[in-house]
């Protein structure tokens, strides 16, 4: 340990002695907000995160998260403390202290989607305190994914409107988009290179100044904001389209009798073909929302986006779809789902994650429970409590008809057939989502086994 935390140590002579102290206030101490605010700490800078969440605040200020990324094999608890003692990060929810003492202000702040419409009021708070507090040459750099536009046409006339100052003129003003997989946060804030736009040549020099306190990476100017918004979105779209795409390619596999995972791995030796695996749907706060992010825009300036939209239909139905394969395969051994007990491993939004905010495998659980179903899941690291979540995998599987294979954990042995089979009832079904098992070995021990 303490090896490694050396490593990071040694992170603050990456820096000039201008960038040391350097006073930077994030907004948002979430899954985004909170690595990145220890990364400019990390880096010698003096942080302040600032949430609404007075619980979060309470907790990160006692060295508490339950987030799982890891710098140099250092954990964000272990990082967070040391940050914590060493007086470069402190949480608050003081929003007008923090950016009055900054002059550097960062937004991870998102915007929600309920039921297909997007919901600015959490951006729309931040920047009004924002915009109220900022001074003279303080830089504010967005870095939430957004409805291409907003910067420039939400954000600025919220701050220029509460500070009574101009934008690029009396403020700097940038958007960098934010691109990270949760999980490995730290390192790809060094290490993924860093798009940013902004609305005068000060301001694009500024953040880029800012940002690569923490990005070794190409930082990346484009010739305006909307630019980057608009790529980040189709970062996130693309991957939408493609896993819509490898489901209807896993159904093709299916048909012909040959196995989609290695359809997949044998295309994908292919230099310029990356297609992304099926599954039990499209989860988390990135992907599932890019279309909604497009459609607004897309909807006023007249574009026609059906592709898109019919990808997100598609992967939204795939909830449904597995139960549906639920209740057929019970069916094809004279079970009922009304009777039946369901073991559901994985309940996070993908695989080794511990959120599950968008998570299939929760309406997966939800929806056969609607059908009747008695479901007793297993995740041993997300936090959540649910009324269906058991403690042990043993629970789970315990006298289960059917166990069902969502998401992918360390902590859940998958393929340890003869003791899954011993705990379960006669007849045992296992739905693998994710292709953790060998097929073969697991229809030799008696499973009907069923792959995505
Ligand atoms: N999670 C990811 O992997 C990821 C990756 C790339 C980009 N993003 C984008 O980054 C942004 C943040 O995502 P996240 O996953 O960290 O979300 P999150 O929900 O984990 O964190 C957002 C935080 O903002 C806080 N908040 C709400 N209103 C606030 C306000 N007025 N002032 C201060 N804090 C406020 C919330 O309490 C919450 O803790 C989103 O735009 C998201 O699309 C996320």
């Amino acid at each position: 340990m303490e090896n490694n935390y050396s490593k990071i140590r040694n992170l603050k002579e990456e820096i000039s002695e201008s960038s040391l102290n350097k006073k930077v206030c994030i907004f948002g101490q979430g899954f985004v907000g909170l690595p990145l605010a220890l990364s400019f700490a990390l880096r010698g800078c003096d942080t302040i995160g600032v949430d609404v969440n007075s619980s979060l605040v309470e907790d990160i200020n006692n060295g508490i998260t339950h987030h799982t990324e890891k710098f140099y094999n250092v954990t964000i608890q272990e990082i967070l403390k040391v940050q914590l003692k060493e007086g470069r990060y402190k949480a608050t929810i003081d929003a007008e202290g923090a950016v009055k003492n900054c002059n550097n202000i960062i937004v991870t702040v998102g915007i929600p989607i309920k039921n297909g419409n997007y919901i600015m009021d959490h951006l729309k708070e931040a920047c009004t305190l924002i915009g109220r507090n900022i001074k003279r040459q303080d830089l504010v750099v967005v870095r939430s994914t957004v409805i291409p536009g907003t910067t420039e046409e939400f954000i600025l006339p919220i701050l220029e409107k509460e500070s009574g100052m101009k934008a690029g003129e009396d403020f700097y003003l940038a958007y960098a988009s934010e691109r990270i997989a949760e999980g490995n946060a730290f390192d790809e804030f060094a290490n993924m290179p860093t798009l940013v736009g902004a609305i005068n040549e000060a301001s694009l020099q500024r953040a880029m100044s800012l940002l690569s306190i923490v990005c070794k990476a190409e930082m990346v100017p484009a010739s305006n904001i909307k630019a980057v918004e608009t790529s980040k979105v189709f970062e996130n779209v693309q991957r939408d389209v493609n896993i819509a795409m490898s489901q209807e390619f896993a159904r093709f596999a299916e048909a012909l009798g040959i196995d989609i995972f290695e359809v997949i791995r044998l295309a994908n030796t292919h230099k310029r073909v990356n297609l992304l695996t099926p599954g039990p749907g499209v989860g988390g706060y990135c992907i599932p929302n890019a279309y909604h992010y497009i459609s607004p825009k897309a909807n006023e300036l007249s574009v026609n986006m059906e592709l898109l939209k019919l990808a997100r239909e598609k992967n939204e139905k795939l909830p449904q779809f597995i139960v549906d394969k639920t209740k057929e395969l019970l069916k094809s051994v004279n079970k009922d789902i009304k009777n039946s007990k369901i073991a559901v491993l994985g309940l996070a939004m993908k695989d080794y994650s511990n959120d599950d905010r968008i998570s299939p495998p929760i309406d997966i659980t939800k929806l056969l429970i609607k059908e009747g179903a008695d479901v007793k899941a297993f995740d041993p690291i997300v936090p959540t409590k649910y009324p269906f979540k058991v403690n042990t995998q043993e629970e789970a599987l315990k006298d289960a008809d059917v166990v069902l294979v969502l998401t992918k954990q360390y902590q859940i042995k998958f393929d340890d057939l003869e003791y899954i089979k011993n705990l379960m009832k006669t007849s045992p079904i296992y739905i693998d989502t994710k292709a953790v098992v060998d097929s073969e070995k697991a229809k030799q021990l008696g499973f009907k086994y069923w792959r995505i």
